[in-house]
């Protein structure tokens, strides 16, 4: 037995026993020949005192010491003495008011000097890739693995509880469409072919309620080659669950109870329920976003009607075309820098914005706002948003005109962008804003494809009102689907939805996306022939594993909660991966490189 306790054990209570710890030298403490040494392991430490006359060997030892040698102490616990009436406990330690009076030391292994120091945040994040291994070993990072080992694990007893059985699903699979790019893996014993590695196991799970399993779920990697960013890793892991004969209201049910255990292990709280459910269209209007942070306010407000004869071209074009004028107020932001408005303007133009109309409200005199759009509004139309934006002295508002979607895109973007700059969510980090986001349109027109996609996945259920609509494409916008997210403090946490389970539906739908018969038959030949024998009513949700201890551990991007993450280029600055490969493996492969014919042209 290499320890009696763990570093973070030891009390009063156990003083005058001996006892055995293992652990890494965190601080080496030399007052005049009495060594102090911090011994620590992932639950805490505890205070090693080596004097020479409780063994000189091991006290000659203990000076040859550095920082992250690997340890072994045994000796006896002492509570810590009085030094001239003065108490020595040290209260920022559990084991505060003890120490280890070593008796013997071995050094189990030798550190050299770290590349970093464990004991303070480091801002450079390649370097703290480049020694994950030291990077994990800090209180911070050893905590929040440990925190997502404990979710996982109430996750799994919640849904075991419920009957539900983890089924693994394959990872060499077939492309399936979620609407990003496929990491492609080539078939050795199936020349010039490629397996896909599931971007989420969507058909899978659906096969898996036609074989009758009812309760499925899986903490599944899954796969997206796309763009990097705080919150989206190329691989990530999913809470991934499917279940048959159930509605909407029985996913909300099962998802909240977990959310609740959830935060209940997390921050000791207890979330209330149910959820609240918005409407995905109000969202839009309201916050321009589909996953809105509403911890503060500065709502959308429609103005279209205000501005229906504008003498501002540039509002009244935009309406004339269909589309909308709409504004933020940022309450108190008048004072906004010019580097800011600038920074605000290439958010409004990122988010498809043509340019940033605004107004610095200052005072009572319309004439001193600053605005280089103002000279064009008439007293009604001043009137009226000074009414219905509620304008008081130090605003600054923040004007959108183009269509509907853009203008909700715009607005949603820049009201983010304030609250940044703003710091409106400074203090309110323990606040808990749940809900549910339902109604869903079920296609989207993609204006660069010229085609009609869908907005959640092919496999999800039109509201049963709606179905009729499929027959009309005049109509296809306004079909909702029977589609949910589950959104906290304006991420997205998960989603899902209730699927479609007959085959000539099915079918339609795809036809619906511009998928032919043909490539119907060739690519979802064996889920529409699975329809076609009996599968049941069935939907389902997955959650993003990753957000979900980012959140519950009060990170800022999911890096923090992953072992070995992928930088935002999506390499792995320890292992170096990705790396080339000998020419003979590609050939094995039947593949052939293009990246030097690439550099040349
Ligand atoms: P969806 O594509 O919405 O749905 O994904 C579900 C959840 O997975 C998380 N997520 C990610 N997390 C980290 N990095 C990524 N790149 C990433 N992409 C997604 C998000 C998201 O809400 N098969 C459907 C689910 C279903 O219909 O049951 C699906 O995958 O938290
Ligand atoms: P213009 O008369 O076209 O130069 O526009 C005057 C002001 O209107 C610009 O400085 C912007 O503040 C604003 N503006 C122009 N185009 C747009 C647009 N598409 N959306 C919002 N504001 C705009």
């Amino acid at each position: 037995m290499y320890r009696t306790h763990h570093c973070n054990e030891l009390r009063q209570s156990h003083a005058g026993e001996t006892v055995t710890l293992c652990g890494w030298v965190n601080t080496v403490r030399d007052q005049g020949g009495v060594i102090f040494i911090d011994i620590r392991d992932r639950e805490g430490v505890t205070q090693c005192v080596f004097r020479a006359e409780e063994n000189e060997e091991a006290n000659k030892l203990s000076h040859t010491l550095r920082g992250e040698d690997v340890i072994q102490v045994t000796g006896r616990v002492d509570v810590r003495p009085e030094i001239d009436g003065q108490s020595t406990f040290n209260d920022k330690i559990d084991t505060g008011e003890v120490e280890l009076v070593a008796t013997e030391l071995t050094v189990l292994n030798k550190a050299e000097v770290l590349p970093f120091q464990l004991d303070k945040e480091l801002s450079n994040e390649d370097l703290r890739m480049k020694h994950r291994y030291l990077d994990l070993r800090r209180p911070r990072m050893s905590k929040n693995i440990r925190l997502r080992g404990d979710i996982t694990n109430s996750i799994r007893n919640n849904l075991a509880e419920q009957g539900f059985t983890e089924v693994e699903t394959p990872i060499l699979s077939k492309s399936t469409p979620e609407g990003a790019r496929d990491f492609l893996v080539p078939a050795r014993l199936s020349p010039g072919k490629f397996y896909a590695l599931p971007q989420a196991p969507q058909q899978y799970k659906q096969l898996l309620m036609v074989a009758g399993v009812e309760r499925y779920f899986q903490i599944a990697r899954c796969f997206r080659d796309e763009d990097l960013r705080a919150d989206r890793q190329p691989e990530f892991t999913q809470v991934d669950i499917e279940a048959s004969f159930v509605n909407s209201d029985d996913i909300f049910t099962l998802i909240e109870g977990m959310l609740v255990d959830i935060f209940k292990v997390s921050h000791g709280v207890d979330v209330p329920t149910p959820f609240e459910r918005v409407d995905y269209w109000h969202a839009m209007d309201t916050y321009g976003s589909d996953k809105p942070d509403r911890r503060f306010g500065s709502e959308i407000v429609d103005l279209t009607e205000v501005f229906a004869d504008s003498g501002f071209g540039v509002f009244k074009k935009a309406i004339e075309g269909g589309g909308v004028v709409r504004a933020i107020n940022a309450k108190g932001f008048a004072s906004v820098s010019t580097g800011q408005v600038k920074r605000l303007e290439e958010c409004a133009k990122e988010a498809g914005a043509g340019g940033l109309a605004y107004i610095q409200v200052r005072g009572e005199d319309v004439s001193k706002w600053r605005s280089p759009i103002i000279k064009f509004f008439n007293e009604t139309e001043l009137e009226a948003i000074k009414d219905k934006l509620d304008i008081e002295d130090g605003d600054l508002i923040l004007f959108g005109c183009d269509k509907r979607q853009t203008v909700c895109d715009v607005l949603g973007r820049l009201r983010l962008e304030v609250a940044e700059m703003c710091g409106w969510l400074e203090g309110k980090e323990d606040i808990l804003d749940f809900f549910w986001v339902v109604d869903f349109p079920l296609l989207g027109y993609d204006e660069e494809e010229g085609k009609w996609n869908a907005v959640h996945h092919p496999f999800t259920r039109p509201k049963a009102d709606d179905v009729a609509k499929l027959d009309d494409e005049s109509q296809w916008a306004d079909i909702r689907a029977e589609a949910y997210d589950v959104i906290l403090n304006g991420n997205e946490l998960g989603g899902g939805s209730i699927r479609i389970h007959e085959s000539d539906l099915q079918s339609k739908m795809f036809s619906v996306l511009g998928i032919d018969e043909e490539e119907q038959a060739e690519n979802f030949g064996h889920i529409l022939g699975a329809f076609a024998y009996g599968a049941p009513p069935h939907g389902g949700i997955a959650l993003g594993l990753d957000r979900l201890v980012m959140l519950a551990a009060g990170e800022e991007s999911i890096r923090e909660v992953i072992a070995f993450p992928k930088n935002n280029k999506g390499n792995d600055l320890m292992s170096a991966s990705p790396a080339e490969v000998d020419f003979k493996q590609l050939r094995e492969l039947y593949l052939k490189s293009t990246v030097d014919d690439k550099k040349k042209s």
